[in-house]
């Protein structure tokens, strides 16, 4: 784990946003579909129901509605923010980055941006970025989105994966300690073992396997996922990052754990090998299933509103997801 930042600037988080559609898919209406059950889908990973996006919204309307909360909780404008970074495996495009549409409809006139694509880590690995080129000085304002529309990379036919993920996007905006007053950062880390193709990943559209009609009939294009090699490894690796923030700096300074919302039983059992309680952990995965690089975002805005982000307390926030990629970032609140 990096030593906190020594002899640059202090950075933290002057505002938090989140936006949710408010189309919701229950369990019930999944059961209409695929081969499925209300029961079965709580049992195994405590998801109810999930957001999807209507037709006319894109990766970005939705990133641009967190961010614009994230703006008024900062109290600043968009023309303030100098860098837009942007978490997402699903933009609008595959290019331009979505960053270049959420900046412009931010009013972000002067901002430089571009998309992060990490998956599940995405917002995690974005807000170390995001830090570290506050600390050094070369920007002071810079708006971080994690933000996806997962419901189209989704097969309605593969009851494996289209019961787990929704939509949503969440923002925060990441300034000097002396302007932001909260949520300072303190640290993180970035992990990734590649050649894990077959366990998670979309494989159609890009230079492996152009779009073609035969990646069409072969459904490429939508999300595969061998999901309990996910479990264990998130498992291993959300406890392993947990285990070494309380040996760094003691259990008893944590406030609250804010994971990736994956799945309850990956949840309960990382946090059952880490040694620690569940109620301090954050979880609004029922509401929302998975969504990748969003679903950090979106549980840091509701953590906040919920009064969990105690101050003077450590926020833990792991994620992990394809690549395999694996990380977390540390605030004081
Ligand atoms: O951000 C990272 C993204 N990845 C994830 O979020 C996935 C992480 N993994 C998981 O959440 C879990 O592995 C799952 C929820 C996907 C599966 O839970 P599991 O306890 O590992 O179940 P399993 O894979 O052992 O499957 C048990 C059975 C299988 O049937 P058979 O082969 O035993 O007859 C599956 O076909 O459950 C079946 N199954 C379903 N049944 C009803 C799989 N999906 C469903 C479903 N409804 N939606």
């Amino acid at each position: 784990m990096a030593d906190p930042l020594i002899g640059v600037r202090r950075v933290g988080i002057a505002g938090l946003g989140r936006y949710v559609p408010e189309k919701i898919l229950s369990n019930a209406d999944l059961e209409k579909f695929v081969d499925t059950s209300d029961e079965w889908i709580v049992q195994r990973t405590g998801i109810k129901e999930r957001r999807i996006a209507a037709k006319d919204q894109y990766t970005s309307t939705l990133a641009v509605a967190a961010a614009q909360q994230a703006l008024d909780d900062a109290g600043m404008k968009g023309e303030e923010i100098e860098l837009v970074i942007c978490a997402t495996v699903t933009g609008d495009q595959p290019f331009p980055a979505t960053a270049c549409r959420v900046g412009m409809e931010i009013g972000a006139k002067n901002a430089g941006g571009f998309d992060l694509a990490a998956a599940c880590s995405g917002f995690v690995f974005a807000t170390q970025v995001a830090s570290n080129m506050i600390a050094s000085g070369q920007y002071s304002k810079i708006l971080v989105c994690g933000a996806e529309i997962l419901s189209r990379i989704l097969d309605y036919k593969d009851r494996n994966t289209c019961v787990l993920f929704g939509d949503g996007a969440g923002a925060a905006i990441f300034t000097t300690l002396d302007i932001a007053q909260r949520g300072e950062y303190l640290g993180g880390s970035i992990s990734m073992k590649g050649g894990a193709e077959d366990v998670l990943a979309q494989p159609g559209g890009g230079s492996r396997h152009p779009a073609s009609l035969d990646s069409i009939e072969q459904r490429l294009h939508f999300m595969k996922m061998g999901g309990t090699k996910v479990f264990r490894f998130a498992v291993r690796v959300f406890a392993g990052l947990v285990r070494d923030v309380i040996e760094k700096y003691g259990k008893d300074e944590i406030g609250v754990i804010i994971p990736h919302q994956v799945n309850q039983r990956i949840i309960e059992s990382a946090m059952d090998q880490a040694g620690l309680p569940m109620d301090m952990v954050f979880c609004n995965i029922n509401k929302y299933g998975n969504t990748s690089a969003a679903s950090v975002a979106i549980a840091l805005r509701e953590a906040y509103d919920a009064g969990r982000l105690e101050k003077g307390k450590l926020v833990v926030m792991p994620a992990f997801g394809a690549g395999m990629s694996w990380g977390h970032t540390l605030l004081r609140w």
